[in-house]
């Protein structure tokens, strides 16, 4: 799957030549849209419920309104991923706004799924630190630039991802969210200045229901040494760990205990979530 067949525009498909955004539309230069990225797996979009719901907060927070219900939403998706034969994919979903009561527009389509290099999970990725706060941290809002040079930068010296700063603490990677393993506990910059992530809002379920201490806290950038573990999270690399930052290795540079068992608990998570029989089961 390259392009796809069709893109759906407010619940019209359209070939993809025709899913454009006018560049008159002023909102474009204030990056005034929200969007989502969903993991679809034997056709079972995962947590699409809670992908929703973020999709509408993060519009609450712009005051944008949605061009439709949720409900809507749903029915747009299961559209565009039947007419596409998209049973595995990556989901995206675009609600770009307008100016003064013009139409907004919601784009939904699928693309392939990134296959990142198993070597990442298996021996962990290299990250770079980076100072810079997304605006309106709490909204997954099209003003990604701070996300977009963060990662330019990361990719440009060979690292995977970019963990981002300010104030003398970390708050989330350019496009994950991060955590970190002190002493045997698992620990999350708080929600407040971050992204809630559905990856990560799915491990606090996982790790209470296993027994796993995971916290928010601040993670100050100076504590990085006494950091026995880290990785990231997002629906596109589900959970990731990270051996070396700023090419200085994370606890003993080693995918350590605690991240593997988490991976293990959410791959066991996903895969139920998403076998054939829950595809057979939501139609
Ligand atoms: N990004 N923090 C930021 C800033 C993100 O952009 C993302 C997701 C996350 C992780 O959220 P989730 O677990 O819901 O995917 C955290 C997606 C993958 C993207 O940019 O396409």
């Amino acid at each position: 799957m390259g392009l796809p067949l069709y893109v759906s525009r407010n619940g019209v498909l359209i070939p993809p030549s025709q899913a454009s955004v006018p560049i008159f539309n002023s909102a474009l230069y204030g990056a005034f849209g929200v969007y989502e990225s969903m993991q679809v797996a034997n056709g079972v979009v995962f947590e699409q419920g809670a992908h929703l719901v973020r999709l509408a907060r993060s519009a609450g927070i712009l005051e944008l309104p949605l061009p439709a219900s949720l409900a809507t939403f749903e029915r747009w998706i299961a559209e565009v991923l039947a007419v596409n034969a998209a049973p595995d994919c990556t989901l995206r979903l675009f609600v770009v706004g307008a100016e003064n009561g013009g139409e907004v527009t919601a784009f939904i389509w699928p693309q392939p799924t990134v296959a990142y290099p198993p070597a990442l999970y298996a021996h962990g990725a290299p990250a770079i630190t980076f100072e810079g706060q997304r605006f309106l941290p709490e909204a997954k809002s099209l003003n990604t630039l701070v996300s977009f040079l963060s990662r330019r930068r990361a990719h440009a010296i060979g690292a995977h991802e970019a963990l981002l700063h300010h104030g003398g603490a970390f708050t989330e990677g350019s496009n994950s969210n991060l955590f970190a393993v002190i002493e045997g506990i698992v620990l999350t910059p708080p929600a407040e200045a971050v992204l809630s992530g559905v990856t990560r809002d799915v491990l606090f379920s996982l790790a209470a229901e296993n027994d796993v201490a995971l916290r928010e806290a601040r993670l100050a950038v100076r504590d990085l040494p006494r950091w026995d573990e880290c990785f990231i999270t997002s629906s596109t690399r589900h959970i990731m760990p990270i051996t070396t930052i700023d090419g200085r290795p994370v606890g003993d540079g080693e995918v350590g205990p605690l991240t593997r068992r988490l991976m293990a608990l959410f791959e066991a998570y996903f895969a139920q979530a998403t076998a054939r029989e829950a595809s057979v089961l939501r139609r």
